[in-house]
């Protein structure tokens, strides 16, 4: 599924597009029509599978522009972080549109807040404590909230805000809609749904998106292609990689790599994309299912969701372009409490990808040094000889900027690593109508 098929509207895919994101997550794509029906939602799936867009889309999408004072939308975090993070989220969504936000956390000069309070809102983000003292000095009226959003159900609970969050929930409006989302279902998650939501839909995403825990990932930085294709060679004659399955991006790369394993992996491999023909597809899928290819190479279109027993390594031949692929990807081992690897082959174009997948999952892929029986090669690929030339010619003409991310990442990290400064700052402009209207 892609963002064009949700039910969204220009100015949000026009966003998503800026962004570069072409799928939606699991999350995102079970949760938005739920939500969007207006029933109360409770959504379980790991950390870094994109939770928070899985309820911002939707309720950016039913968000009506007004005048009005009071917020009509409450997303309640456990951490000033967090708080941050989905405000720096809402800048990315509502670029081109005219929406009202701010987040609100304690440890900051409540008479700042309450003068962008008093402004006027559509939606606050807010932790559970500054919000209630906020509305206990009479200014903040949450009598037109028609969606509370708790995010981080599970952590909030565990920091102990469940007093807090209580006191907030009975003096919103009763006829609202309630959202939950959570990386966990714990107990005390079940109870205090069973309190507060109305016959709440359940979305559970597990255990596809989940891979990330029990799966060893290792990489390797590599110079170039032929020294990749060298490399799998040589694992590929360890008997331990038992079932392997190789990821590239594309058929052509497919079709090259499967040429280059030829001569000593012939009877072992195969190579599967969508120019093969259905049945093709459908009987080297199953000699790799009942172990009779021990090794398939394959484009990410025909693996994505595939469920297949045992494999034991996943080689990324390349690093996906999505970063939330490299999550599809390595969810092909390590399925059904199997131990699984995922190694990654990662040239130096492609580490920029490698930060940014790091960031999704909020973990470090561990870098390997080469082995020592590594045949490095010096001989280029024409595509490597083209883009060493816009590299040298990139470095001439345009300075390197290249920090967004890392600063992106920074903000997203939950201890309070932000520099004052950059608090400073993001105070200051604690408010915005984005867009043009
Ligand atoms: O809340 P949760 O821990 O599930 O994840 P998140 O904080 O929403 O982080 C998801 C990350 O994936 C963010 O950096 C998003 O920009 C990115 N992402 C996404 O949310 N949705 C996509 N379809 C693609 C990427
Ligand atoms: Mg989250």
């Amino acid at each position: 599924m892609t963002f064009d098929e949700l039910n969204l509207n220009k100015p949000l895919l026009n966003a998503i597009e800026d962004l570069g994101f072409i799928n939606p997550t699991p999350v995102q794509e079970k949760t938005f029509s739920v939500i969007m029906s207006g029933k109360d939602v409770v959504s379980v799936a790991q950390t870094g599978t994109g939770k928070t867009f899985a309820y911002l889309l939707p309720v950016l999408r039913q968000l009506k522009y007004s005048e009005q004072r009071h917020p009509r939308i409450l997303i309640l975090v456990p951490t000033r972080e967090l708080v941050l993070q989905v405000t720096n989220e809402l800048d990315k969504l509502t670029k081109y549109m005219n929406v009202r936000y701010t987040g609100i956390y304690g440890g900051t000069n409540i008479n700042t807040q309450k003068k962008v309070v008093y402004a006027g809102l559509d939606i606050l983000v807010a932790t559970p404590g500054r919000l209630y003292d906020l509305t206990m000095t009479g200014l903040l009226r949450l009598k037109n909230i028609q969606k509370v959003i708790i995010d981080e159900v599970d952590e909030m609970l565990n920091l102990g805000f469940r007093p807090q969050l209580i006191s907030i929930l009975e003096i919103l409006p009763k006829k609202r809609q309630n959202l939950m989302f959570s990386a966990t279902l714990t107990e005390d998650v079940e109870n205090f749904i069973n309190d507060f939501f109305i016959s709440p839909v359940k979305i559970e995403i597990a255990p596809h998106g989940t891979p990330i825990d029990k799966i060893i990932q290792t990489a390797y930085h590599i110079p170039n292609y032929n020294t990749k294709i060298n490399l799998l060679n040589l694992l590929l004659r360890d008997s331990n990689l038992e079932k392997v399955l190789i990821f590239v991006s594309g058929k052509k790369n497919a079709d090259r790599l499967y040429e280059k394993l030829l001569p000593e992996f012939k009877e072992e491999a195969a190579v599967l994309h969508s120019n093969k023909s259905q049945n093709y597809r459908i009987r080297t899928l199953k000699s790799f299912h009942d172990s009779k290819t021990r090794i398939l190479i394959a484009t990410d279109i025909v693996a994505r969701g595939l469920d297949i027993s045992d494999v034991s390594h996943v080689i990324n031949f390349s690093l996906p372009e999505i970063p939330g692929d490299y999550i599809h990807r390595t969810g092909r081992t390590g399925r059904a409490d199997k131990p699984g690897k995922a190694i990654s082959f990662i040239a130096e174009k492609e580490e920029d990808l490698q930060v940014q997948i790091e960031h999704l999952m909020k973990k470090n892929i561990r870098i390997e040094p080469l082995p020592e029986d590594l045949k490095i090669s010096t001989v280029l690929t024409e595509e490597e000889k083209d883009v060493l030339y816009d590299k040298n010619y990139l470095k001439t003409k345009i300075p390197q900027s290249g920090g967004a991310f890392h600063e992106k990442k920074e903000k997203n990290i939950k201890v309070n690593s932000g520099s004052p400064s950059k608090k400073r700052k993001r105070n200051k402009k604690n408010v915005k109508r984005s867009g043009k209207r």
